[in-house]
């Protein structure tokens, strides 16, 4: 907001577009030199003269009562007036309207997230694509979009097959119903393991497989049940990262809905056989061919897609279709994408995929067919375990303490993956993860319990003058947004500008699809809020100054709120 007074003001001056001139303004170096500078090398040619000597000149007409301007060589340094700016932004930035954008003109966006696969383990990747999703879906609805969530299950597919088989010959519904994923993946792994020295093992799975397409009773009950099984494990996950979804709508819902699509796909001619499947040959987009039937007839992972997207946006009526999976999907997505505009589908245009890096935790992937895995839970209660040990130190009389460690661990394995930009492969240290001090979710968090004790001692300051002493009122104070700016210090001039600086945080992170900006601009604010507790009272402010840094930390308060709430995760009050 300030830039933009001050674009519209240097626009005025030098005949430069607003736009322009906003993209050419900078921050300063150092906070002393100003809030903004302005380089102008661009005019040097226009003008015919040095950017110096066009620096002084701006400077120098640029004096009003909302700016001081001092030429530094070819930069105008640019110095907003605080006592005039502050009380302006901080009611701004107070208002309940504040950081809600329109820029989607209610467009439905789908989501395709989390999206594991029944009878496996919830990997890494799956809780990637789970919290980044969750991340993106508040972003959207933040801004004026229509998010719809979906949980597209991996419920189909040969490993089916598999997995039956082994069940009727080593399964235990006791241990499966007790453990169903680690019960699956025994199964599963030992499928494979055996198989290498009985072939009739595949012959029977792919039997098994072949039932199943075709509805035999018992194929579909045992699928039922491990579905049912994998979903209520799932469904724990779901809840303590506190992630819903608008549809669960697993592959298996679309084997009815392909054979439509294989007829569309034949009848635009664009089915070729190739050594017995058919598949869309892809050479004038330079990618290998997207496979359709195999050649025993089964459909694929990409035909489910590709009757997945017409369903999603013909009977779903989405706008725009997002992939949240990782980035060893390129390939895939980009054949999807490429058959369905070769189908003629214009909204092809319209899919992304959203993908994103690899995570290890400590080192350690996640390997489904070994069965060498990380398990989700166990990850998740290390964290929260961690975390009630830094909070029985700190603070050894908290009543909920376990409830917050819940959500300061959880909160610190979403933060530690959301903070990272989604394309970087991230190693993750638990440990690090869980600290108070550092950028991480545990800090931002301790800082909203500080900012709460902050204000409760204003709470007990303003109670005890009721009884005596004369300072600001209650109700003044709190009502009064603003208050007044009598000094603005370095501290909370700098955290002003910061919460004013919101919208553009969220306009960044929505438009690509990015939350780890909204994840690095908590804890910028935490940082910045820290610096002003230091450097300025607040509850024992002089009275002239109070209702405003009073106010600044309520401010913050919310939007740190607003900010770990888009990215999922708990704020506790105390800690
Ligand atoms: N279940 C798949 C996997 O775990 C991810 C599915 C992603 N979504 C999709 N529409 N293909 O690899």
């Amino acid at each position: 907001m300030l830039m933009k007074q001050a674009a519209a003001h240097l626009a005025h001056l030098t005949g430069l577009e607003e736009e322009e001139v906003l993209k050419l303004l900078e921050i300063p170096p150092q906070p002393e030199l100003g809030d903004a500078a302005f380089p102008c090398f661009v005019l040097a040619k226009s003008r015919k003269k040095a950017p110096a000597a066009i620096a002084a000149e701006i400077a120098g007409e640029l004096k009003t009562a909302d700016f001081t301007a001092v030429a530094a060589g070819p930069y105008v340094n640019i110095q907003f007036n605080r006592e005039k700016w502050s009380s302006e932004l901080l009611e701004w930035v107070g208002q309940p309207s504040f950081g809600k954008l329109n820029i989607g003109n209610d467009a439905r966006v789908l989501i395709d997230m989390s999206s594991p696969n029944i009878a496996k383990p919830f990997g890494i990747g799956h809780l990637r694509s789970t919290v980044i999703g969750a991340a993106l879906y508040r972003l959207y609805s933040e801004t004026g979009y229509v998010p719809v969530s979906v949980n597209h299950l991996g419920d189909w597919g040969t490993q089916f097959g598999k997995q039956i088989a082994a069940y009727k010959r080593w399964g235990n519904d006791e241990a499966l119903q007790a453990e169903p994923i680690r019960t699956s993946l025994e199964l599963y792994v030992r499928f494979h393991d055996e198989a290498e020295n009985d072939p009739t093992l595949e012959t029977e799975a792919r039997e098994w497989f072949r039932k199943l397409e075709q509805g035999d009773e018992e194929a579909r009950r045992l699928w039922t049940f491990f579905v049912e099984v994998s979903m209520k494990e799932f469904d724990r996950m779901y809840e303590r990262l506190n992630v819903q979804f608008d549809h669960t709508l697993g592959e298996s819902f679309y084997n009815d809905k392909m054979g439509a699509v294989v007829e569309d796909l034949k009848t635009k001619g664009l089915l070729e056989e190739s050594d017995g499947a058919l598949v869309v040959r892809l050479e004038e987009e330079n990618m290998p061919p997207c496979l359709i039937i195999k050649k025993d007839g089964t459909t694929i992972y990409p035909t489910r897609d590709l009757a997945t997207a017409v369903y999603r946006h013909d009977v779903m009526k989405a706008d725009k279709l997002l992939y949240v999976v990782g980035g060893e999907q390129k390939l895939h997505f980009k054949q999807v994408f490429a058959v369905l505009s070769r189908m003629g589908y214009e909204w092809a245009a319209n899919c992304e995929h959203i993908p994103f890096g690899l995570m290890r935790f400590e080192g350690r992937k996640m390997s489904t067919r070994r069965g060498k895995v990380v398990f989700l839970q166990e990850v998740l209660d290390e964290a929260v375990a961690r975390a009630l040990q830094i909070i029985e130190e700190k603070n050894p009389h908290l009543d909920n303490a376990q409830d917050v460690a819940e959500a300061v661990g959880v909160g610190a394995i979403v933060f530690g993956d959301l903070r990272n930009n989604r394309l970087n492969d991230v190693d993750f240290s638990l440990e690090s993860a869980v600290s108070f001090e550092g950028e991480t979710g545990p800090y931002v968090q301790y800082t909203y319990a500080r900012i709460n004790s902050v204000l409760a001692k204003v709470k007990d300051a303003n109670n005890d003058s009721e009884n005596g002493e004369v300072t600001n009122s209650n109700d003044t104070e709190f009502n009064d947004v603003a208050g007044r700016a009598a000094t603005v210090g370095d501290a909370s001039w700098t955290l002003l500008k910061l919460l004013a600086d919101y919208p553009q945080y969220l306009e960044k992170a929505v438009g690509r699809n990015e939350p780890s900006v909204i994840a690095k601009y908590a804890i910028d604010l935490a940082q910045a809020f820290n610096r002003f507790y230091h450097a300025e009272r607040i509850a024992d402010a002089p009275a002239e100054v109070r209702p405003f840094r009073v106010n600044l930390t309520k401010c913050t308060a919310e939007r740190i709120v607003r900010s770990l709430y888009l990215l999922g995760v708990r704020a506790p009050e105390r800690m």
